[in-house]
């Protein structure tokens, strides 16, 4: 089973947006695949029409007790984990746990007969909660918006990525929301693009991505022929490609 983190220390710039996307390319690829949204706001569950059960908490959580919780989505392959309101403290338990950074590993290590893929919607910021994700993922995809704050914000995890001795290989960058109009998106993407760790597909700044929260479906679902499902569909394609490199 691949791991794969959607992560980004800012928030708003389109990780659960890219997790949701992505998660229904992986499965109609084939690959049996689990959505499981670490954030408590819980927006992955919302775009799939999916609650967590009233019984689900972040102790259950923590402890891998996972599988009762786990709801299937409308579309073959596809299933989701939703987060719960109570995983806003988090990183106040793995800390309390004396945490060595590897419990989500743990957490996740019981899933891996049951799907190809899992993809983690992270929320935003950069804790112990990060350590977990970095160290348990195979690969960590970040959505940077081509704005220098958002660049600075991946430089930061590239600092942490070598602090945690987690190999380079694992990261990858690639530009979200872009508007290329704008001056400072043209130069960031100019300079940053060809770096190694940046994909190079990129997702405009689309309508689109934005009425999903109307449509509450993948793009591919509501707006098959869109420049935003090709957007999707392609970074998909390079995500695995590269992980397979990994
Ligand atoms: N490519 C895009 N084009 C237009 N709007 C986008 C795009 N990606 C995300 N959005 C919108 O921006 C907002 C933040 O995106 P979201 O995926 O929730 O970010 P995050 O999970 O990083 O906080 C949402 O309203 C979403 O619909
Ligand atoms: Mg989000």
């Amino acid at each position: 089973m691949k791991i794969i983190a959607i992560y980004s220390s800012k928030g708003g710039v389109g990780k659960t947006a890219t997790a949701v996307n992505l998660s229904y390319s992986c499965a109609r690829s084939g690959r049996k695949t689990l959505l499981c949204d670490i954030d408590p706001q819980g927006a992955a569950g919302y775009y799939y029409l999916i609650n967590p059960k009233s019984n689900f908490n972040r102790k259950k959580f923590l402890k891998g007790d996972l599988a009762p919780f786990i709801r299937g989505t409308d579309f073959e392959n596809l299933d989701l984990l939703p987060a719960h309101f109570s995983f806003r403290n988090l990183d106040l338990a793995l800390d309390g746990q004396e945490g060595t950074g590897t419990e989500l590993k743990r957490i996740f290590a019981g899933l891996k007969d049951q799907y190809d893929v899992l993809i983690l919607d992270c929320p935003p910021n950069m804790t112990l909660l990060s350590e977990n994700i970095i160290k348990a993922a195979d690969l960590i995809v970040t959505p940077v918006i081509p704005t220098t704050l958002s660049i600075l914000s991946f430089a930061q995890l590239v600092k942490l990525a070598d602090k945690l001795e987690v190999k380079r290989k694992k990261l990858m960058a690639f530009f979200s929301m872009v508007d290329k109009r704008k001056n400072m998106h043209s130069d960031i993407i100019a300079k940053f693009g060809p770096k190694k760790m940046f994909l190079s597909s990129e997702v405009p700044y689309l309508a689109d991505v934005e009425k999903m929260g109307l449509y509450r479906q993948p793009v591919a679902v509501s707006a098959p022929a869109s420049s935003a499902t090709i957007s999707y569909e392609q970074l998909w394609q390079e995500v695995w490609r590269r992980g397979v490199q990994a």
